[in-house]
């Protein structure tokens, strides 16, 4: 019998006699984008596909893990670099520069923000390989190319519902959309199917209301539509892939219309990994009364020039996750929410309202104009045990909160966790400062906040205002308050007192107690 170490040993042996060949992808970039103006990127020697885009530049790959692999990023104009940041800061990445180019290497895909000199942002999104590409045909797979699907984008296809149609009557099965453009009418998503949707495969809403089915009408703005949706009742439904959605939002609100792009509503075991998602209309990805999901690998890029662009809204939803994420837009980049009965964007939710219980935002990166992690501003339903934890807020007019501004139902067990709010500006409803807990008084209710733990949170900045951690009155108190392990700005101690934490509005809180680890 072999001993452990000998298995060890021997194992070590085969590997070394396998050659490992690392590798990483750079998506055609859609024929509809053009590349950056302002960076290129070399992936180990070779240029990366880079997309220009309204107020920041990106670049999307996936790469194997655990292999360093080189970046250089340079300017385009040819300057030199003389200063830089790369969010998340904390990791830290560890970089120089060599001429006029940015130089660091990686063993671990992460989102990145970079900011080099006083160019717009260049937005790198590393994924890890995907490691569950279907094949693109077989008995189980729907070839959205067999169904006539348009793939110049010159025409509104149905050829992907069509294809969704025959895979429903074959549970399990997936829908491949290769690389392409398709340019597409509302899509439901089917009962116990998969949609795959290949890199450089590209969904795109038309941005003509005529293409789409209202469903909403949200008087401060427009009538609106949900684009991509499950099936009402559904269960195993997934999305993947390292495709993208494009909501062609700023154009859709030149035309007055709006829509949530994926909506995983009235549905069970609802999956999504590994999709880009931009330029939403309004609120982006929102599971409705979803019970089981979970959301990976998700990229969020929202126009900071629409409003009400949210990136992930869970609403009256349980046991959802939303993990390795990062979401990028005007509104808020990462929320949970509850709304009343057929109300405006809630008449065409399948159900009564429900509740909003064990939601998970874990490994985050946000940057918002409004809010990075929030609960609110609806609290018609209980929330209860959700916990923002592991993220990073690149920049945002507030890091976290709790804004309690509709209905007057409890918001309890509320974390928010390993936290580092790296900047801050602007002032989203008045508000700006790294954490906005408070009780609002908007004519539609107010309620109480309670058993809230705040732990291990950085704020580099403090926001234009001061920290609020304040009911309303004595039914809407904040009560039970656990805070500890806040370093503001650059200090090495936590704060001890709430001066320190630049916390003065705490009133109608009781209960709240400093404790550092
Ligand atoms: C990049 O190059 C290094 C050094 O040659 C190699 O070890 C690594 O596997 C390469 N990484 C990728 C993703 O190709
Ligand atoms: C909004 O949708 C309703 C219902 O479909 C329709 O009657 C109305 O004309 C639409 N409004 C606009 C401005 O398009
Ligand atoms: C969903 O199921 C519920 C309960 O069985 C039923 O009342 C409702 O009509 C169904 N909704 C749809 C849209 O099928
Ligand atoms: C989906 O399949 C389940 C069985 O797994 C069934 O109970 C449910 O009614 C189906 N839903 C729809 C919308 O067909
Ligand atoms: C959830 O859905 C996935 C398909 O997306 C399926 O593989 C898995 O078995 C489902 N889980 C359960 C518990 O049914
Ligand atoms: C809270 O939600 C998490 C999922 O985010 C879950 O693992 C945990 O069991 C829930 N806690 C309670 C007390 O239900
Ligand atoms: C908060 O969590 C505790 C422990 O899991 C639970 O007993 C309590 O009911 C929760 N609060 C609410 C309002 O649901
Ligand atoms: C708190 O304010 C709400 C909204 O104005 C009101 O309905 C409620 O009666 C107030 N509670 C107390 C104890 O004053
Ligand atoms: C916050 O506290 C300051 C200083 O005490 C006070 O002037 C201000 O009115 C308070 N703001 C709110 C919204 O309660």
């Amino acid at each position: 019998m072999l001993l452990h170490h000998q298995l060890l040993a021997l194992l070590a042996l085969l590997l070394s006699c396998i050659h490992v060949d690392a590798a990483f992808i750079s998506y055609p970039r859609p024929s509809i984008y053009s590349k950056s103006a302002h960076f290129s990127l070399k992936v180990n020697g070779t240029y990366a596909y880079t997309v220009s885009y309204d107020g920041y530049d990106y670049v999307q790959l996936s790469m194997d893990e655990g292999y360093a692999t080189e970046f250089r990023i340079a300017l385009t104009s040819g300057d030199s670099i003389t200063s830089y940041s790369i969010s998340p800061e904390r990791l830290p990445i560890s970089a120089k520069t060599e001429g006029n180019e940015l130089v660091f290497s990686l063993t671990k895909a992460h989102y990145l923000i970079v900011k080099i000199n006083d160019e717009k942002e260049f937005v790198v999104l590393l994924d890890p390989s995907e490691l569950d590409v279907p094949a693109s045909s077989g008995a189980n797979v729907y070839n959205v190319r067999d169904y006539n699907a348009d793939d110049t984008g010159k025409s509104v296809t149905k050829g992907i519902q069509a294809a969704m149609d025959a895979a429903a009557g074959n549970p399990g099965s997936i829908v491949y959309v290769p690389a392409g453009l398709y340019t597409i009418g509302n899509l439901l998503l089917r009962n116990h199917t998969s949609l795959y949707l290949a890199g450089g495969a590209v969904l795109r809403f038309s941005g003509d209301p005529k293409d789409y089915t209202t469903l909403y009408n949200k008087p401060d703005l427009y009538n609106g539509t949900w684009w991509i949706q499950t099936e009402i009742n559904s269960t195993n439904i997934k999305v993947y892939g390292r495709g993208t959605i494009d909501g062609n939002g700023y154009n859709t609100r030149k035309a007055k219309f709006m829509a949530d792009l994926l909506v995983p509503v009235g549905t069970t075991n609802f999956t999504c990994d590994g999709v880009l998602v931009r330029d939403s209309s309004f609120w982006a990805v929102t599971p409705i009364q979803v019970t089981d999901a979970l959301i990976t690998n998700i990229k969020i890029l929202d126009r900071q020039d629409v409003t009400q662009d949210d990136g992930i809204d869970v609403v009256e939803s349980t046991r959802v996750t939303v993990r390795r994420a990062i979401a990028i837009a005007n509104d808020d980049s990462f929320s949970a929410k509850t709304w009343p009965y057929k109300v405006h964007t809630t008449v065409p939710y399948p159900y009564a309202p429900r509740e909003l219980r064990d939601v998970l935002f874990d490994d985050c990166l946000a940057w918002t104009l409004c809010y990075s992690y929030k609960i609110g501003e609806g609290v018609w339903e209980v929330q209860d045990n959700v916990t923002f934890r592991n993220s990073v807020a690149y920049k945002a007019g507030v890091g976290i909160g709790i804004h309690h501004k509709f209905g007057s139902e409890v918001a309890s067990n509320i974390t928010f966790e390993d936290i580092d709010i790296e900047r801050l500006s602007g002032s989203p409803g008045g508000m700006a400062s790294w954490m906005a807990i408070y009780v609002d008084n908007a004519g539609e209710g107010v309620g109480p906040l309670k058993d809230l733990t705040i732990r291990n949170i950085r704020a580099r900045q403090q926001g234009s205002r001061n920290a609020f951690l304040q009911g309303f009155n004595q039914s809407s108190m904040v009560s039970g308050v656990t805070i500890g392990d806040v370093y503001m700005f650059q200090n090495k101690t936590p704060a001890t007192t709430f001066e320190e934490m630049k916390l003065f509005n705490v009133s109608y809180s009781e209960g709240v107690k400093i404790v550092n680890s």
